[in-house]
Parts: structure tokens; sequence; C-alpha cells
């Protein structure tokens, strides 16, 4: 019988390429990064304002997605299993030190995130803003109380976000230019190949999600999770694009805190 951490290892499905490939092309042809292509520079601002709640948060939806799977998996789930208790312990291990991984990652991410606005000339009241109803939207369905599979799914869909947005604005000269080296950061480090024997977040999330159900993973019922996060993430911005322009329309003086000149820490 394979053992639970030989399921996290097993070779992923090669259908995963289909699921970033569709992806890839619902975030090329949104709104959000079309302006960023084109080095709108008051388009990214607002983006990496009005994303800021969502990255700054994701990190600690981590954190306590990986202290509830151990919890639901140890205490309610599988104490009738104690067939399995050690298999399953092995498994939380890897799972605990891969989570932690991707946390601090993301915790480095978010500081990046940081360095991209300062680069754009927004001082750190722009941090204080709280979500727009679709990032709330977002935030809470990747954070939501559910499945260890659909959990780990939802990462997987950020994850592909990520990596792909970077892939796509990075080759605009446009965007390079309106960011500038100094804000690239975030971008580069999503399209960065990881190092011999190390692996994306976006394949570990997939193996995490794959180990924690006893059913063989499903093309169609996978794709739908991803595709759901993306659609959210899509959705996002192009509520960010409607509040950027219905201001700039009505001349409404910025409510978005990005003006003030506080020093940064
Ligand atoms: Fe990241
Ligand atoms: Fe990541």
């Amino acid at each position: 019988m394979a053992t639970l951490t030989n399921r996290f290892r097993e070779p992923l499905p090669t259908w995963t390429a289909a699921i970033r490939n569709e992806a890839q092309e619902k975030i090329v042809s949104s709104i959000a990064t079309r302006a960023c292509r084109e080095g709108d520079a008051p388009a990214i601002r607002e983006i990496l304002i009005r994303f800021w709640p969502f990255v700054d948060v994701f990190p600690q939806i981590i954190r306590r997605g990986c202290a509830r799977l151990i919890r639901r998996e140890l205490i309610t789930t599988q104490l009738a299993k104690v067939n399995r208790i050690w298999d399953l312990l092995s498994l939380l291990i890897l799972a605990k030190s891969t989570l932690s991984e991707i946390e601090r990652d993301e915790t480095d991410h978010g500081r990046l995130w940081v360095r991209t606005m300062k680069a754009l000339g927004l001082s750190n009241t722009s941090l204080d803003n709280p979500p727009i109803p679709s990032i709330g939207k977002l935030t809470a369905v990747v954070g939501e109380h559910c499945d260890p599979a659909t959990m780990f799914l939802r990462f997987a869909g950020v994850e592909i976000l990520a990596e792909s947005i970077s892939e796509t604005l990075l080759q605009s000269d446009r965007f390079r230019a309106t960011v500038g080296t100094k804000g690239l950061g975030w971008f580069l480090v999503h399209t960065a190949h990881p190092a011999p024997g190390e692996e994306s977040h976006e394949s570990l999330t997939y193996r995490l999600a794959f180990a924690f159900q006893d059913i063989p993973p499903d093309q169609v019922r996978v794709n739908a999770i991803v595709q759901e996060v993306i659609d959210l993430f899509v959705e996002a911005g192009e509520a960010i694009m409607k509040l950027l322009n219905s201001r700039s329309l009505s001349g409404i003086s910025e409510t978005v805190k990005q003006t003030e000149s506080v020093p940064w820490n």
C-alpha cells in the first residue's frame, strides 16, 4: 500500500500544465494586466495598493491553514484510523515543514511588494487602506476553513497567479521602465527557476493537495478549484481599474492613502 508520504512524492499529473495555461490566458488578457503592460503608473500604483491587504495576509492564511490541518487530521478525522497514525504523522511533519518554508518565502515576498510600492513613489500610509470588497472576497475564499485538498489547491491558484503575472509583466519594456530596477524584485522571485532539488510553490501545494486526499486527483475538480481563485483575482483587478477610472472621471480627490509623505521605516 502506498504510504501517504509516497503519495506526496508521486509525479504530478501532466494535466496541471493545462490548468496553468488556462489560468495564464485569463491573466494575460485581463484589463489590469494590460494596464500594467502598458506601463500605466497610476494603474500600477492602484493595483499595488489594493492587492496589498491580500499580499500582507497570505502568510497568515498559510500559518492558520497549517494549524487547522494538523488539528483536523489528528483529532477530528484520523483518530479512528489508528493503524495509519504513524503514516499520517510523517505526512503532517512533511506538510508542516513545507508550509513553514512557503510562509517564510511569502513574508519575504510581502517585503518585496512594499519595495515595489516605494519604487513607485508611494508612502507607507498606502499600506493602511482596508480591503475593497473584491479583495475581501478573494481573501475569504483562499482563507476559508475547508478540507485540506481544497485549501491547498486554492494556494496553488495563488502561486499560479503570482508566477504567471510576473512572467507576463517582465516581458514588457514599458512595465519594467515604469517600475524601475528597484521595484522588480517581487516579479523576479516569482519567475526564478527553483534551485536543483527544490520545487516551485505551485508544485509543492499541488503535492500537498494530492497527498491529503484518498481519491486520485481529478482534472475537472482540480481545475474548477484553481480557476475559481484565478477568476477572483481577475475580478479584483477589474474592480480596481473601475475604481481608478471612476475617480479620475469624477475628478474626486483620491480617497486612497498614497500621497502623504510619511517616511518609510
Ligand atoms: Fe509569493
Ligand atoms: Fe509563492
